[in-house]
């Protein structure tokens, strides 16, 4: 997270920072989002425009360590942009207007689907991207769901409009149909696909004309035009464009916000990030429409008020965030209350103090010192050892929020020690793993502490431990697959009922959850009939539904 945007002159909030009033106002300030998408929608141009606009970066490429951009990884990341994937999530802040923007970045893939679960247990809103040319894909589909599930505002913007790709209406019709969400378009393109010519703006009229630039690290150049002017010049989009928003009226596709914040319908942005086209757009229509951090509820269902002592959830916890700062980083996202550096904070999970002394803005390779933080913003804390995924810190309490549902593993594999005089790291770097939540690591006392069972939603979870234990760790280990697909919580009774069943066995997780594990579905549902009094509850489903 970088915050040298921030200007906290332009602050409006009355009275001192501190104050209740200065709370609440500097909260009203925040926008707090993730961007999610299928990979290759243009996720890291986005982010990368976005950034560009708010001038937090000076060149496009500081966001991301993709291929030959100017990148910011640690040595294990190095996979990943071998791979051309994200695992880890960057967390930018900026100014833009008089707002403070925080845009929080998920992995792309869909094995790491847990940790964009998570940061999307951070965020007030989402931008769902969507390429022109190809519509809901996939993944843009299980994390839409998510941010279903968790009542997340959607604002999606269709991407890659200067290519060849799909009629708008069509778009829109596809996402009402498929997702239930009912279009609401903010902008309307002049020109189809491919031949991008400027935005209208449908409430207004206002026409903008974009002349683009030559890739995507300059902003391509935009001018309000007359009607009269684009109607002359461009006689047949412009009547064309005229008729679709006509019918948008008829259809009844205008904004509402109310619907919007119920996530029963989604302002609907057109742009192309490379060329930075609609992505001004974009960022007004969050600071006019994405709500700032709300009263969130602890796990009693009571709303935490804003302006409350500070209190926060950790929603994601990374190690070797780059070569010069080998430890530990817990990312807290802030509640309620002000937070200062240097305050004792109580860790919610144990009781124990924590000190916030080397609290960080994290970016990339870059650190910042946060000295103070409101509810929306993420603080990176160091040290953190022994904070875990969906912990809370408080200031005054106690408070306790929901814990972050784990998702249904769906590969599991034994891990083995592959160098005998090494068992020492070897367990040091499975609980480390274990403990930032990178994959589910099971036990039972007849496989032992040396064989512990790692459970995945992607394979991709298996290369990333292996890749760490041997580089972070000086521990290679071996994986062994093991044949099961499924899993349920159960708990003594039914480790007692399985321990006579073939394809399946009870397996405990570190936070002491019992997870049963089959072979495939119908053998699972073979011994549920047959123990109908013993508990198989789902966990939340990761890339298939089951
Ligand atoms: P992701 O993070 O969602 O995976 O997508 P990313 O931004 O890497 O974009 C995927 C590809 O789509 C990139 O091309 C990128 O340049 C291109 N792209 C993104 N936005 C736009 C847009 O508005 N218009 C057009 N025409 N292309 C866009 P690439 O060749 O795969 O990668 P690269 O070498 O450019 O990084």
């Amino acid at each position: 997270m970088v915050s040298q945007g921030v200007d906290r002159s332009e602050s409006p909030a009355a009275g001192s920072a501190g104050s209740s009033s200065g709370i609440l106002a500097e909260a009203q300030r925040r926008r707090s989002f993730a961007v999610i998408s299928h990979p290759d929608a243009g996720k890291s141009t986005l982010t990368e425009a976005l950034a560009l606009h708010a001038q937090v970066i000076d060149s496009a490429g500081a966001v991301h360590g993709k291929s030959g951009r100017r990148g910011v990884t640690s040595d294990w990341m190095e996979m990943e942009r071998q791979r051309g994937i994200s695992v880890s999530s960057a967390v930018l802040q900026f100014s833009y207007r008089d707002a403070v923007i925080n845009l929080l970045d998920t992995p792309g893939h869909g094995d790491f689907s847990e940790d964009t679960y998570r940061v999307l247990a951070a965020v007030d809103a989402a931008v769902m991207l969507l390429d022109a040319a190809k519509g809901l894909e996939p993944q843009t589909l299980k994390l839409f769901d998510v941010c279903r599930s968790r009542k997340i505002p959607v604002l999606t913007f269709v991407n890659k409009w200067d290519r060849p790709g799909r009629e708008p209406l069509e778009l829109l019709d596809e996402v009402e149909q498929r997702i239930g969400l009912r279009p609401m378009p903010l902008t309307w393109p002049l020109g189809i696909a491919g031949e991008l010519k400027g935005l209208i703006e449908v409430a207004t009229g206002e026409y903008t004309k974009f002349t683009r630039a030559a890739g995507g690290a300059t902003r391509a150049s935009a001018e309000v035009v007359a009607p009269e002017v684009v109607a002359a010049d461009e006689p047949q989009f412009w009547s064309t464009a005229q008729d679709e928003i006509a019918l948008l009226e008829e259809i009844g596709a205008q904004f509402d916000e109310k619907e919007f914040l119920a996530g029963t319908a989604t302002p609907v942005l057109f742009g192309a990030a490379l060329s930075n086209i609609g992505v001004a757009r974009l960022l007004d229509a969050l600071v006019d429409l994405a709500p700032p951090p709300s009263e969130r509820e602890d796990a009693e269902g009571r709303p935490r008020a804003l302006d409350t002592p500070l209190s926060g959830l950790i929603f994601k916890v990374q190690a070797g965030m780059d070569r010069a700062h080998r430890d530990r980083m817990a990312f807290l996202r802030i509640n309620s209350g002000r937070f200062e550096r240097g305050m004792v904070l109580t860790h919610a999970a144990t009781g124990k103090p924590f000190a916030t002394k080397y609290a960080q803005a994290v970016f990339g390779n870059q650190r910042t010192t946060v000295e103070e933080a409101f509810p929306g913003d993420i603080v990176g804390l160091v040290n953190a050892n022994a904070l875990r995924p969906g912990d809370t810190l408080y200031a005054s309490g106690p408070i306790e929020y929901p814990a972050i549902p784990s998702f249904a593993p769906e590969h599991f594999s034994v891990a083995r020690c592959a160098d005998a005089g090494k068992t020492k790291q070897f367990r040091k770097g499975i609980e480390q793993l274990d403990g930032e939540g990178v994959i589910q690591v099971l036990r039972s006392d007849r496989r032992g502490d040396q064989a512990p069972v790692l459970a995945a939603v992607g394979p991709l979870q298996f290369d990333v431990v292996a890749a760490r234990m041997e580089s972070e760790f000086n521990a290679p280990i071996r994986l062994e697959g093991l044949p099961y697909q499924i899993a349920r919580v159960t708990d003594e009774a039914g480790e007692a009922a399985l321990s006579s069943q073939s394809e399946c066995e009870v397996l405990t997780r570190s936070d002491g959850v019992k997870l049963a594990v089959f072979s495939n579905k119908w053998r699972m549902d073979v011994v549920i009939r047959k123990f109908p009094d013993v508990t198989f509850a789902p966990l939340l489903a990761g890339t298939v539904t089951d």
